[in-house]
């Protein structure tokens, strides 16, 4: 069975993506801090017929996250598709948002370790594996504030800009090698209640543009614009 590690796994994104890919024979391992979430995502794909386990770790903390998909491969006997896309659905301390002006290297530098450094570390713990084998897929996944940054999310957009210039990068450096990496921009609110006049969309609406990269192999990027 071919095997996929969501980096990142809730009910919204991270689930959706491992129905996506669990209804077509992957086994799935998903990575987030709480074991006990991650349990009921497991218990509810295990009902859905898809084999899934959980690894807890904190993309923050890199030799936990290195070691979470290290056990990963070790229980599944290797990763084919890595998928990175963790989120705070709390306040998480020294998480603040901050206009371009405001930005300090104090509310910049914990979202650069959250959504570039965890990436990085993502990356590098499961390429070496699948350079060898010359087949493997890395897709990283941030808002459409990457691209086109919005003052509000001053901090935020320049780390999912950095993360973002270096997928595309990985891209272009891995053409040929078997490996392919893209970038997913997810430019609507996802889910229900977001801010008025913004578009949304659902987890289940998105999730199949992963499938389409995983499946054509050729693009550096995919933009979700609802
Ligand atoms: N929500 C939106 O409207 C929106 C819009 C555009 C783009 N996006 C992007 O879409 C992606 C998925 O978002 P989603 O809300 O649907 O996600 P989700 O799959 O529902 O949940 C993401 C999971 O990430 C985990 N997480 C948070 N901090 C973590 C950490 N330090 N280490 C490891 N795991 C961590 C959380 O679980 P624990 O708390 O248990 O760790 C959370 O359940 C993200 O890349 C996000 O930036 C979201």
């Amino acid at each position: 069975m071919p095997v996929i590690a969501i980096v990142g796994a809730g009910p919204g994104m991270g689930l959706a993506i491992a129905r996506t890919f669990g209804k077509r024979g992957f086994d799935v391992a998903l990575i987030a801090r709480t074991k006990d979430k991650l349990d009921a995502l497991v218990d509810q794909l295990g009902q859905e017929g898809i084999t899934a386990a959980a690894f807890p770790a904190d993309v923050m903390d890199g030799p936990s996250l290195t070691a979470a998909l290290e056990a990963v491969t070790a229980r599944f006997g290797g990763i084919d598709v890595l998928e990175y896309s963790p989120a705070p659905h709390s306040p998480v301390p020294g998480f603040t948002l901050a206009a371009p002006s405001e930005v300090t290297v104090e509310n910049l530098q914990p979202q650069i370790e959250y959504n570039f450094y965890g990436a990085v570390t993502a990356a590098r713990t499961v390429l070496p594996a699948m350079r060898k084998a010359r087949a493997g897929t890395l897709l990283f996944t941030t808002g459409g504030g990457s691209i086109h940054p919005n003052p509000m999310l001053g901090n935020v957009n320049a780390a999912a800009a950095a993360l973002r210039n270096w997928v595309l990068n990985l891209h272009n450096e891995l053409a040929g090698s078997g490996v392919h990496a893209a970038h997913v921009a997810i430019n609507t609110w996802i889910g229900e209640g977001g801010p008025e006049g913004i578009p949304a969309a659902t987890p289940g609406q998105i999730a199949p543009l992963y499938w389409d990269l995983y499946q054509h192999r050729d693009q550096p990027e995919a933009v979700f614009n609802g």
